[in-house]
Formats: structure tokens, C-alpha cells, sequence
């Protein structure tokens, strides 16, 4: 329900009777119990347009406020107006969406094309924890922006240009057919022992040089040999992808290479603009009289980075027309993007109106607070990681609960991918991120086990119940007051998460939905005897709509909810 700008526009409407001229009219949720549902604080900026006592604004609004909605307003201090919902209101609307598969949750008014960035392995390399948080939070962002509405475009933007290929390839072509599928099973090793190869011997030093040479000229054979090597690499980001539950399919894979051929028009297109400086042989751009210019073409001829991302900036703005593009990277990519971002506007590359955004996200850390490594300093390897996760999940609910084999290993799967993902999603996504497995796995706190085992305690309610659910809610009490306020929060929540790309807005609202929960069952039981049939009923359904909203809530995130733990 978009209850925001339904009381948005009720309050717009009173402002209206009581002739009082306000632009912007947003309410906001009250932070306390005592001032209600949702304030509306906007009369002391209007007063001091007006020149009036804010209070008496307020009581000028309040008046004129006549809605279904709302039970009770009050101005309070020194001109807040306090808004409570109606019950009546609020079970209505929690009836007419019990059956509802999207939970009430409607569809956003004005859908974009947004082109979601993510992921970005370099196939050179092994795909790492790095990767991890791009891959889950823009798989995240990319399916709830679908669920509201808009068309998304993902791209998974792979490194795999670039000099470090001929070197590859080369090594790829020594190690003949046999050895080379044997020994790129671990791409990491495969990249040390042609680096080894490359420093020790000028021939193969020579002959690498020359193959970069060559793919870029097309050369059939070592364009081959490079498509071979970029297949493999792809295939174990794949395995990560299935593993990690992420949606990413080679269809969504548009590579540095694609942008290959539209180089030479890039530096055209700054050229005839004027942006373009010769620094001492390079092509470079000056942004705002600074000292440190962005690079786009070296004094060889080669192309760098950036350069690629302004043909993917263009690619993205006037072949696929997206009027939003989001770059899910690493934080310090921070002064990359800018630049680019820039650039492309400045030289018309892309439109005034296409909304460019960095999704930047922190550093993954471990608990002594330095960037996640393996004891002896290597990388961690996602798939390792990914395994041990499932690994610990099956220690975790092996001691609670009896599960047939084949039920164990789907549990600890979902438990296990999902603590992983839950703990990134959840934590501001600009701040660098602890990895802890004690914290990720507890059932207490705001952790993944914590939603699926109160989704998996409702479906146990329902399965002691075993009829089907009939009858109607209706609202007794504070508590179910604000339970069913919660569950119809879920689309503000969602509409709010997706404008800020932050999913932590989505893991914090189901923590508290969720909490709000464990004290509503605690306190109003549902199947104990005694309870009067209505009630009862009336309970039951508002357990199965919170239980559909952490579904739904999780499923987003792609996070698996089961029946049993
Ligand atoms: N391959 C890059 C990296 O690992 C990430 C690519 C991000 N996307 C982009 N359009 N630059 O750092």
C-alpha cells in the first residue's frame, strides 16, 4: 500500500481548503508511540513563508483533514501535526490482500529503463570476495526495480581486454590442449605460472607482446585461443552465479571488449567537443581546472578504462535507452565515475535527463579490520567461500532439528547462501563490511536465519492448524495496530530502497516487522485454547501475512525461505 503519498495528497487537500499555498507536502513516520503513525512537520517552514504561528497553521490543516484513513490527528509542540491511522482502514486493507501473490504491493507510476552495472569479474583472475558484494547487491537492486515495475537491463560489464591476454593466451597455447584444460581449473595458479613464464624468458616475453598485437588485429588464431581462455574463465563465474543464486545468464554479459571497435569514435566525439588535451603524447580531458587529467588514449595508441566505460556510457544511453544507468562498484572507483560521469554529459554522449549513478559499496573486511584474505594472505576464493558457508549452515541445524538427507542439504543451502548475502545486503552499503560467520549464522539479531526460522515458525502454526484460514482481521489491540500498519509498509519500503538503491532499507524493515512479530505471538496467542474462533482466525491471518511479506521480503533479496529448520 503507498500509504505516504495517499496522506500526501490528504494533507495536500487540506491545505487547499484552508487556502494555504504549499509546494512540497511530505509526511513522514512518527519516531515515537505517542506522536502517532506518521507526522506531518511542514507547518513551521510554512510559517515562516507566511509569517503566521506555526501552530495555528497546524490547527488550520487539521481541520480540513476528512479521510477514512485517518482515525486521529493532533498538533502537538510547537506546530508538529500527529497522525493516527484507522483501524478499520487497516484491516480492510489487509483483507482485500491476503490472496494478493505481490503482498500489496503495487506498481510504481512512472516505470524507467535502468541499465543495472554489476558484477564485473576480470577473467584474467579467479572471481574473489570483491566481486561478492557487487554481484549481491545488484542482483538485488536489479530484481526489485523489475518487481516495481521497471525495465531492466542487466549488463555484466567482464574484464577481458586488455594486455595481460597476450601473455594468457600464449602460455594457454604452450600448455597444449590437455594441459591447459587441467591446469585452468584454478585460473589464479594459471595467471602466477604464465607471469612466472613471462618473467623468465624473453622468447615467451616477446611471443606475449606480440599475440596482444595480434588479437587486437584480429588475428583468427589468437582470437581463438582468447575466446577458449574467456569461456573457461566464464564458466566459473557461472558456477558462482548458480551457487550464489544470482540471475546474471551469459546473455547479460556485454564485455570491455564489445566496446573494442567504438574507441576511435570516443576520442572523435571529446575531440570535436573541445574537451581534448595533448599531454605529453596522451589524449587526455581536464574536468574543472584540475591538475590530475583523465587519460583516454596513451601515447602508444592504447585505450584505458575509462574510455571504455564512456563507449559503454553511450552504448547504454542511446542504443538501449536507458533513462537510468547504475553502476554497482567498488567505492573506490568513487573518482572514476565522477569523472566519466561528467565527461559523457559534458560531451553529449549521453542525454541532460539519464539519471547516472555510482551504487558504491565498501570494502569487505575481517574481524582484525584489514580487507578479507585466507590465513597465508591470498584471496579468498568465492566458490570456497560460498562451500564453507553451506558447510557451517549443516553444523548449525544439525543440532536442532531431524532432517531426511536430502532435506538437510536444500535447508542448509538456503541458510547458508543466505546468511552470506543477508550480512552484505544488510549493512549501509557504503560502509566497509566485517565478515564474521559466528554473526552471520546466529538466529538471534538481524541475520538471515533470524527471517527464515520466524517464516519457518508461522508455517508451523499453520501446519498444527491444518484447515484451511478463513474469516477476516480485524484489529484488537496496539500491537496488531502496528503489525498491521508494518505489513502495509512494505511497499514505502520498497519504493524507498529502490530510489536509494539501498537494500539495507529492505533487511531493516523486515528485522522490525519480524520483531514486531515474536512480541505480537508472545503476547496474543494463536492456537492455545480458549482463544475465541474470530480471534483466532483473525490472528492466523495476520501470521500468514507476515509470513507472505518476509517471503516476498526475502525472495527480493534473493534470499530462499523453507518450511523447517
Ligand atoms: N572489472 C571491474 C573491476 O573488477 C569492474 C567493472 C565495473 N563496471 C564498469 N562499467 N566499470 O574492478
Amino acid at each position: 500500500m503507498k500509504i505516504k503519498s495517499q496522506l500526501n495528497r490528504i494533507i495536500k487537500k487540506a491545505l487547499e481548503s484552508a487556502n494555504i499555498e504549499a509546494s512540497d507536502v511530505i509526511v513522514s513516520d512518527a519516531t515515537k508511540a505517542e506522536f502517532g503513525d506518521y507526522q506531518f512537520n511542514g507547518a513551521m517552514k510554512l510559517a515562516r513563508t507566511l509569517r503566521r504561528n506555526p501552530r495555528e497553521i497546524a490547527l488550520d490543516i487539521i481541520k480540513h483533514i476528512d479521510s477514512p484513513i485517518v482515525a486521529k490527528v493532533e498538533v502537538a509542540g510547537a506546530g508538529f501535526i500527529n497522525i493516527w491511522l484507522d483501524d478499520e482502514w487497516l484491516s480492510n486493507s489487509l483483507n482485500s490482500i491476503i490472496d494478493d501473490k505481490r503482498v500489496g504491493v503495487g506498481f510504481i507510476e512512472n516505470p524507467k529503463r535502468v541499465v543495472v552495472d554489476y558484477s564485473g569479474p576480470n577473467m584474467a583472475k579467479q572471481m574473489h570476495v570483491g566481486h561478492l558484494r557487487s554481484s549481491i547487491i545488484g542482483d538485488t537492486l536489479a530484481t526489485l526495480l523489475e518487481f516495481l515495475g521497471d525495465e531492466v537491463i542487466r549488463q555484466n560489464h567482464i574484464g577481458d581486454w586488455g594486455t595481460q591476454f597476450g601473455m594468457l593466451i600464449a602460455y594457454l597455447e604452450e600448455q597444449g590442449e590437455e594441459g591447459a584444460s587441467k591446469n585452468l581449473q584454478d585460473l589464479e595458479q594459471f595467471y602466477k605460472d604464465a607471469k612466472v613464464r613471462f618473467d623468465q624468458s624473453e622468447e615467451f616475453a616477446n611471443k606475449a607482446r606480440e599475440y596482444v598485437v595480434k588479437i587486437q588485429q584480429g588475428d583468427p588464431h589468437c582470437l581463438n585461443l582468447w575466446q577458449k581462455f574467456i569461456d573457461t574463465s566464464l564458466s566459473h563465474c557461472e558456477e558462482v552465479y548458480r551457487k550464489l543464486g544470482v540471475k546474471l545468464t551469459k546473455d547479460d554479459v556485454r564485455a570491455e571488449s564489445f566496446y573494442n571497435p567504438q574507441l576511435p569514435k570516443v576520442i572523435k566525439t571529446l575531440e570535436e567537443k573541445g574537451l581534448l588535451v595533448d599531454s605529453s603524447g596522451a589524449k587526455c580531458v581536464f574536468l574543472d581546472n584540475s591538475d590530475t587529467p583523465v587519460i583516454v588514449q596513451k601515447g602508444d595508441g592504447g585505450y584505458l578504462y575509462a574510455t571504455t566505460d564512456l563507449a559503454g556510457l553511450e552504448f547504454r544511453a542511446k542504443e538501449l535507452k536507458a533513462n537510468r544507468v547504475c553502476y554497482v562498484v567498488d567505492a573506490r572507483q568513487g573518482e572514476h565515475f565522477k569523472q566519466v560521469f561528467k565527461i559523457a554529459k559534458l560531451a553529449s554522449m549521453v542525454g541532460e535527463g539519464v539519471a547516472l549513478e555510482h551504487i558504491a559499496f565498501g570494502t569487505m573486511m575481517d574481524k582484525s579490520g584489514k580487507p578479507f584474505k585466507t590465513r597465508d594472505g591470498g584471496t579468498v576464493k568465492l566458490i570456497d567461500l560460498l562451500d564453507e558457508a553451506v558447510v557451517r549452515a549443516k553444523e548449525t541445524i544439525k543440532k536442532r532439528n531431524s532432517h531426511s538427507e536430502n532435506e538437510l542439504e536444500k535447508v542448509s543451502s538456503a541458510i547458508g547462501i543466505g546468511a552470506v548475502k543477508y550480512a552484505d545486503l544488510s549493512i549501509s552499503r557504503e560502509s566497509n563490511y566485517l565478515f564474521s560467520w559466528d554473526k552471520m549464522l546466529s538466529f538471534d539479531g538481524n541475520t538471515a536465519l533470524y527471517m527464515q526460522y520466524a517464516y519457518a515458525r508461522i508455517q508451523s502454526i499453520f501446519k498444527k492448524y491444518n484447515r484451511k484460514l478463513d474469516g477476516k482481521i480485524v484489529i484488537k489491540d496496539s500491537l496488531e495496530h502496528k503489525l498491521a500498519l508494518m505489513i502495509l509498509k512494505f511497499e514505502d519500503t520498497l519504493i524507498k530502497a529502490s530510489i536509494d538503491a539501498t537494500p539495507h532499507t529492505i533487511t531493516a524493515y523486515l528485522y522490525d516487522l519480524v520483531t514486531l512479530f515474536m512480541k505480537f505471538y508472545e503476547q496474543n496467542p494463536i492456537l492455545k485454547d480458549g482463544v475465541e474462533e474470530d480471534i483466532k482466525k483473525s490472528r492466523l491471518l495476520l501470521a500468514k501475512l507476515t509470513s507472505n511479506v518476509i517471503k516476498k521480503g526475502l525472495e527480493i533479496l534473493g534470499i530462499e525461505v523453507v518450511d523447517k529448520i
